[in-house]
């Protein structure tokens, strides 16, 4: 089973100790990153696999490779050398693995590793991006049966991750680490088990003076949250499809409930920036379901088998499971918008209520159809005026621009507003979308994003004393419906209040790269 590596990246030999004792029930081995050390704590490293009492790697990594390590090679191969040396008879006392890169070339330190049961980790780095030929690297890399070979390659796109998966899959049975480095690799990161690697390196990255790689998670949540070590070859995947996909609420949601009633599944972010490509990792790592977030809400149709009238009525599609023939679509932000403003309003319909919709993208076209369905009048203004035609001529509603035309039509659209763009939302920008618009305080006002939990929009609604409410009770009504499609049965009502009572809040804490 995949291990979890924690990456020691602190100043001192005594503050990497205090962090392992603290996360030391979620980790497997430790990584002192001697290259992190201040120059003088580098004089006291031999005795630290002692004084970790867990399986450590020993890696000095140079600045070329994304390390911290700018001295001259000859006092990185002593400093190496003074790790390994005065080699005790019981291994617990040596360093169990040392990270030598592919084009390091000192024998007899290797030969003197070897001899006293410390494994080579040979590693090649390439922060430029995935080589030609991975599987032959992986291949040639290997200099001795014993080695474990490890590649940290920067990913740039999504078809980088899948090149970097098919090569593993080509090279089942021989023991590797791998890394995929950046944004869109951090599923690799997580899913370790079904990539093939050996390990995953994470760090604790709620402690301060810590510097963590770029798209690594934090050792608590891997272990807690996504339940890493329970992760094996059978364990069914799902996961949210989006870009920039920063912040979401589901991997939290779900992982909770699976976590909650002892699933083995796992609920992993997979930020992306191709649906096509994704559809190729979705088939290789065998993904049984999805959410699908902004701005793929449209573009997924044309990867679906099939699809519910709902996703055929509005054109787009926010969950996908599988059916034998392929991918079926269906759509649960129409309910989870609709339950949510209802229950908010206290009301079972919108007949008489006159509403504006700002935005006109994959989220608006299901709020659009539910206002319709619930008889509302509606108003659609956005950015890109031809847009809002196209949503609005479908109801024969109202459209306009964000600008002072579409503002002056809002005085008679203004019971209700409701703000379905990405404007304000984390990872996009905080502008207001409706910033000529002044409100009177008389408007009930929903802003579906939920991420911050407060953006400017909403921020001013509420100054201005109006009544106001996020996305977060929406997000958490339509997965509620997306477990539905996943699981085939409802989440028992008893266990979506444990889920709710272990922190509303908790959430906003979860990183995705
Ligand atoms: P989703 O599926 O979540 O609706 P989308 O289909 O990408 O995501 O749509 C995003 C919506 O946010 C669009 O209406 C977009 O306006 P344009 O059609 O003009 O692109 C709107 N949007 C994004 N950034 C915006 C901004 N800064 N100001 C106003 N509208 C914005």
């Amino acid at each position: 089973m995949a291990k979890i590596c924690l990456c020691l990246t602190a100043k001192t030999v005594k503050r990497n100790l205090e962090i392992l004792d603290k996360y030391r029930k979620f980790t497997d081995i430790a990584e002192l990153r001697v290259d992190c050390l201040a120059p003088d704590e580098r004089l006291n490293i031999r005795r630290f696999p002692e004084l970790a009492g867990i399986p450590v790697i020993l890696t000095i990594r140079r600045d070329i490779d994304g390390g911290y390590y700018t001295g001259g090679e000859g006092a990185r191969v002593n400093l190496m050398a003074s790790g390994l040396a005065y080699a005790s008879a019981d291994s617990r006392f040596n360093f169990a693995y040392v990270d030598i890169e592919d084009d390091f070339d000192v024998p007899s330190l290797e030969e003197a590793a070897r001899t006293f049961g410390t494994r080579i980790i040979r590693s090649y780095h390439n922060l430029q991006g995935v080589p030609e030929n991975l599987s032959a690297k992986l291949k040639s890399m290997q200099r001795a049966r014993d080695e474990i070979v490890k590649v940290s390659l920067s990913v740039k796109t999504t078809s980088d991750v899948l090149r970097v998966l098919k090569a593993s899959r080509a090279r089942l049975g021989q023991d590797k680490i791998l890394l995929c480095m950046g944004h869109y690799g951090i599923y690799s990161r997580i899913l370790s088990e079904k990539f093939g690697s050996f390990l995953t390196y994470c760090s604790a990255l709620s402690e301060s003076e810590v510097p963590g790689a770029s798209g690594q998670l934090d050792v608590q949540e891997l272990a807690e949250l996504y339940r890493f070590r329970k992760i094996t070859k059978k364990t069914k995947i799902y996961g949210v499809v989006g870009n920039p996909l920063t912040s979401t609420v589901s991997p939290w949601f779900f992982n909770t409930v699976f976590g909650l009633e002892n699933t083995d599944a796992v609920y992993v972010p997979f930020p992306s920036d191709s649906i096509k490509g994704f559809y190729e990792i979705a088939k290789e790592l065998d993904i049984q379901g999805l959410s699908i977030t902004v701005p793929y809400k449209e573009d997924v149709l044309s990867g679906l088998v099939g699809s519910s009238p709902v996703v055929q009525s509005i054109g787009a599609c926010n969950t996908l499971y599988r059916i034998p023939e392929g991918w079926y679509g269906e759509n649960t932000d129409c309910t989870g918008f609709s339950d949510s403003l209802l229950n908010f309003l206290g009301k079972k319909n919108l007949k008489n209520k006159k509403i504006t919709i700002v935005g006109a993208g994959g989220a608006a076209h299901a709020v659009v159809a539910e206002i319709f369905r619930l008889g509302g009048k509606a108003l659609i203004l956005n950015r890109t005026q031809i847009k809002a035609r196209n949503v609005a001529s479908r109801y024969k509603f109202k459209w306009g621009g964000l600008d002072g035309q579409g503002i002056e039509i809002m005085s008679k659209y203004n019971d209700i507003i409701i703000q379905t763009s990405s404007a304000g939302m984390e990872g996009y920008d905080d502008t207001d979308p409706l910033e000529l618009y002044s409100f009177s305080g008389d408007e009930i006002v929903m802003d579906l994003i939920y991420t911050p939990p407060v953006t400017p929009f909403l921020k001013r609604a509420a100054e201005a004393g109006c009544l106001t409410i996020n996305g977060y009770d929406m997000v958490i009504r339509q997965a509620c419906l997306q477990y539905l499609c996943f699981m085939e049965k409802e989440i028992p009502q008893q266990l979506l209040s444990r889920v709710n009572s272990t922190g509303a809040n908790k959430w906003s804490r979860i990183r995705t790269g």
